[in-house]
């Protein structure tokens, strides 16, 4: 619906939060803001959150065009923070009942496509990654900073890389000659001096890791989830889109803690995907992921 970022499993996530007339929702990660427009469509009211500054003054411009049917700081609210403060952050709103959240995890289209944003093994660009500019460590940060063990533990445990090894001996010998600063010159240490023709890029793996860890993506997910099962009124949903296993890890053990202290029922025993359609019009769909949980 935008070229910021194309929303994903949309009907799904409406459908799985059952949207009530004039109930409050939260859109925890706003993005391009698609799934809240599609939430204020069907009558709910919004609170929009993103820790990063440009969707929260995209969404405010393309939402003013369409604001003879809803009004922002009335049926909208938009805010800048970090969903780990979900709490804080709907206290300030205040919004007293919420009747669903919403999680759609990762970074948008519009932060990969931006080369400035460092977030792209495609893009020549500064190695930043962060999502938010009040985030004080950047990728090439932790790229110089990090020892070689260091390193090799990040790029397994949150790249699940198994050329670990021979990709920290390159990066420790090209940082000893010079520091290491942009995008292409870590793709390329990674891709090494042996070009395959794989599938995918040699870099995936090693940029996803980074980026994980500039954000502190999985701390911030596992704090917030019970705060925001808090703030749901009785009969409320959590839906959370995750795109990679180590996300829905989180989201499926955190559901399954939930239910096991009788907080709720998982509404989704499986994850729910997307069509065959959906998967071949938005290839960043294919690893989606939508878990549901309803409160008790
Ligand atoms: C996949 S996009 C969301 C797309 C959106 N659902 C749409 O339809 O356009 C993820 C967004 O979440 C934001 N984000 C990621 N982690 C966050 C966090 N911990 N707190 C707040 N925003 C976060 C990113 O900045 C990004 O804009």
């Amino acid at each position: 619906m935008s070229t910021y970022h194309t929303s994903v499993l949309l009907r799904e996530v409406v459908e799985a939060l059952r949207i009530e007339k004039d109930h409050w929702y939260i859109d925890a990660t706003l993005g391009g803001g698609g799934h809240s427009l599609a939430i204020i469509q069907q009558g709910g009211r919004v609170l929009g959150v993103d820790q990063d500054a440009d969707s929260i003054s995209y969404v405010e411009d393309k939402f003013k065009v369409q604001n003879s049917k809803f009004k922002i700081g009335v049926d909208v609210k938009l805010v800048r923070g970090n969903f780990r403060d979900i709490d804080k952050l709907v206290a300030e709103a205040e919004i007293e009942a919420v009747s669903g959240i919403l999680y759609d995890l990762g970074v948008s289209s519009h932060q990969i496509d931006t080369p400035e944003r460092g977030f792209s093994f495609q893009r020549e660009g500064p190695l930043d990654m962060r999502m938010s500019s009040e985030l004080g460590v950047t990728a090439a940060d932790l790229v110089n900073g990090l020892t070689k063990n260091e390193l090799y533990e990040l790029f397994i445990t949150l790249g699940e890389e198994y050329n670990a090894r021979a990709i920290c001996d390159r990066i420790i010998s090209a940082r000893g000659v010079k520091p290491i600063v942009t995008t292409s010159e870590l793709a390329e240490l990674i891709r090494g001096p042996k070009r395959t023709f794989a599938k995918t890029d040699p870099a995936t793996k090693v940029f996803q890791a980074l980026r994980i860890a500039v954000n502190d993506e999985l701390h911030g997910l596992t704090e917030s989830l019970p705060k925001a099962l808090a703030l749901l009124s009785t009969g409320g949903r959590l839906a959370v889109i995750s795109f990679h296993s180590l996300e829905d890890r989180i989201v499926k053990n955190v559901f399954k803690e939930f239910e096991e202290k009788n907080l709720g029922i998982i509404v989704t025993k499986k994850p729910i995907i997307p069509s065959d359609l959906e998967q071949e019009e938005n290839r960043r769909s294919r690893s989606a992921k939508l878990r549901v949980f309803e409160k008790k």
